[in-house]
């Protein structure tokens, strides 16, 4: 099976120094590319920048900076993936304007006027046919059900992957991490702390993304 992975933040550039992005490690999407190539697929990563090592047996590293470079790497990968887990940190909003030169301080404050990206898992899910199966990630600090689910429906995905930002030992930086997996025929599966490592697996079976080739297993 062709598997594609996102993962790490994105950085959205002010000026030639500065950029505006988030506290995503990339451990997570770097996880889940690992057990896909363990379980035999054809696992293409799509990462945003981080210090995480490549993992070995990829198919395809796509290295980006931007949300816009992530769209443009993912759009072209996805008709030939048989599954797409989203799970970079995507900036929302980036700079209005880029500014070549170096912005200077002179005010006491300053206004940075910044537009909405593109919402790649969005594009994806209206891109998707009937053969494809779409995953994604919702990172909340409140009402993570109701939230996770509304990204469901609204996205047109498969399976989502919910998880808490404010509790210790899950979400951005965490070396583990607790998820609740909701799919688009009402099911409802807990996957309980554990390293990503070992959530990733979890994600990858209950999903369904390991069915196909259970005969290359080595978990
Ligand atoms: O709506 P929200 O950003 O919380 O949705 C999170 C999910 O959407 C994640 O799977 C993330 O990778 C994806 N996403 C995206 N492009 C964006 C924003 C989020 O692919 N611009």
């Amino acid at each position: 099976m062709k598997v594609l992975i996102t993962a790490g933040p994105t950085r959205e550039a002010l000026d030639p120094m500065r950029f505006i992005s988030n506290r995503s490690s990339g451990k997570m999407g770097y996880a889940l590319a690992e057990a896909a190539v363990k379980a035999g697929h054809e696992t293409v990563l799509v990462s945003g920048p981080c210090a995480l090592t490549q993992p070995e047996g990829l198919a395809k590293f796509i290295s980006v900076v931007s949300a816009a470079d992530m769209a443009e790497a993912v759009k072209a990968e996805f008709p030939a993936a048989d599954t797409a887990i989203m799970c970079a940190a995507v900036a929302d909003y980036r700079p209005k304007k880029f500014s070549a030169s170096k912005i200077k301080k002179s005010d006491d404050t300053l206004v940075i006027e910044l537009e909405r990206t593109e919402d790649i898992l969005a594009s994806l899910g209206k891109m998707k046919r009937a053969d494809q199966k779409l995953i994604g990630f919702a990172a909340e600090t409140d009402d993570m059900e109701k939230n996770a689910i509304g990204k469901l429906q609204r996205k047109n995905l498969d399976w989502i992957a919910a998880n808490r930002l404010d509790l210790p030992g899950q979400g951005a930086e965490s070396n583990t991490n607790t998820v609740i997996l909701f799919s688009v025929k009402g099911e409802q599966v807990t996957i309980p702390l554990a390293s990503k490592r070992e959530v990733a697996e979890e994600i990858l079976k209950i999903t369904g993304v390991n069915e196909s080739c259970k005969g290359n297993l080595s978990i």
